[in-house]
């Protein structure tokens, strides 16, 4: 398994342009099976996530090219809405094809996708959704077999502002007869990307980035051209990395009012932060200071998907701060990693008690998952000696070629890929 090796100690400089968001771009490709024809979709990041994602639609007859950072897709030759389980169990956003599929053939064969190392990752609320709508659902041990013969407009309300279920709900109303309200519905950025591109397929959704999204269904939908937005969560990796190594890093192509929370937290820190339309300049050239809490919650609360990337500034502020995971169960591997490296850190429940040192010491550590991995990364960079982290396909599922962006930073960071035994 690949490797990264870090050589820690040096100060991020210079510019990035930020990537396309792929938890933006995963549920929109699979929208694309909403109509038949063929997609232009710009501002696809190349990553192991959307590898599998339209691999899965080229597995249901899709014909899809993935270029540079835009993917061709045809989706006429769709003729299937059985997904293997083989595909399915890869990447948990495979979920969100049980809405199109059922919108558009009446029924869909999937697999429970499997939690991974941040939780349990139910998906229950994804199903009570899609029952709302008209939805027989039936479950064979891990296979999920739905079927709707029309799928109907309902008031639907989330016990959870679950992002994935918002987007497989609003997946599947768009082509139900009637009205779809949903109420306590996820109000984070890539949802709002959902709804432009389905309403650039012909659809009629209103609300998305509030709690209460309308959706009126239509009779059918054309293919379209389409743009992602910027991926905030990778734009708040690189600022956490920039402050961590007491860099200076222009960020391009940013949208900074998805990272509003992040930013403000990082004033804090005392960390300077300079604003300028899609440009974001990150700087510290101090010791960043403790922050007494940060709590993750749902949009446009501070997210989870940064959590342990601004744990590890944290480690090194002066003082004591307190971080709280309140989404997912499992999102606190990466404390042992840190620990590793010289971190002091306490974890009672799913709170963190971090009291900064100093500085951190390279260790070899393994990524546990997509973020925690990013963190580590960040670790290596900002610790002194030689950090090796392992595991690096979890970061590759987020990252397009990490090791590449941050040497373009000035980082001393290099991939080694173990020769196969022959
Ligand atoms: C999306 O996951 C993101 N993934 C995650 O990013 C992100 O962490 C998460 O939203 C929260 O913002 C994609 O968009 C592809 P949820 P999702 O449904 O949809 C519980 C990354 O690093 N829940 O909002 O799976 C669930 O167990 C990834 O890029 C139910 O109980 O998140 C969790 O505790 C990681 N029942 C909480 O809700 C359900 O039916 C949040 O889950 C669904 C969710």
């Amino acid at each position: 398994m690949d490797k990264l090796v870090i050589e820690g100690g040096k100060p991020l400089s210079g510019t990035i342009v930020i990537q396309g968001a792929k938890n933006a771009a995963l549920p929109i490709l699979a929208a694309s099976l909403l109509a038949e024809g063929t997609f232009r979709i710009e501002h696809v990041p190349e990553l192991l996530d959307i590898d599998v994602m339209l691999n899965i639609l080229r597995e249901l007859g899709c014909r899809a090219e993935h270029s540079g950072d835009t993917v061709v897709l045809d989706t006429e030759p769709a003729h299937t809405s059985h997904v293997p389980e083989s595909l399915m169990k890869q990447m948990r956003s495979s979920i969100f094809l049980m809405g199109p599929l059922l919108a558009r053939f009446g029924e869909a064969e999937v697999y429970q996708p499997g939690g991974c190392a941040i939780g349990e990752r139910k998906i229950d609320l994804h199903l009570h959704g899609l029952q709302a709508l008209g939805a027989e659902i039936e479950e064979f041990g891990n296979r999920i077999v739905c079927r709707a013969e029309k799928l109907r407009g309902a008031d639907i309300h989330l016990s959870f502002p679950s992002v994935g279920a918002t987007e497989n709900i609003m997946m599947a109303a768009v082509r139900a007869e009637g009205r779809t309200t949903l109420t306590n519905a996820a109000r984070e950025p890539e949802i709002q990307d959902l709804q432009r591109f389905l309403n650039a397929m012909g659809a009629k959704i209103m609300g998305a980035g509030t709690d209460t999204i309308t959706i009126e269904g239509v009779q059918s939908l054309n293919p379209c051209q389409y743009r992602v937005i910027p991926d905030r969560i990778v734009a708040g990796t690189i600022m956490v990395a920039a402050a961590a190594t007491r860099g200076q890093v222009t960020l391009q192509n940013t949208q900074p009012a998805h990272l509003s929370s992040l930013i403000h937290v990082l004033r804090r820190a005392g960390v300077q932060i300079v604003v300028d339309g899609d440009i974001i300049k990150v700087g510290c050239a101090t010791r960043p200071k403790a922050v007494e809490r940060v709590v993750t919650s749902p949009y446009p609360a501070f997210p989870t998907d940064l959590q342990s990337q601004l744990m590890v500034l944290l480690t090194l502020a002066d003082g004591v701060s307190i971080m709280k995971e309140t989404i997912f169960e499992g999102r606190l591997k990466h404390v042992d990693e840190l620990s590793r490296m010289g971190a002091d850190i306490r974890v009672d429940m799913n709170a963190a008690f971090i009291r900064g040192v100093p500085r951190l010491y390279g260790a070899t550590v393994e990524a546990t998952d997509l973020r925690a991995g990013a963190a580590l990364v960040i670790a290596g960079l900002a610790a002194h000696g030689r950090t090796v982290v392992e595991q690096i396909h979890h970061i590759d599922r987020g990252y397009d070629k990490i090791e590449s962006m941050l040497t373009r930073l000035g980082a001393r960071i290099s991939r080694y890929s173990p020769v196969p035994n022959n």
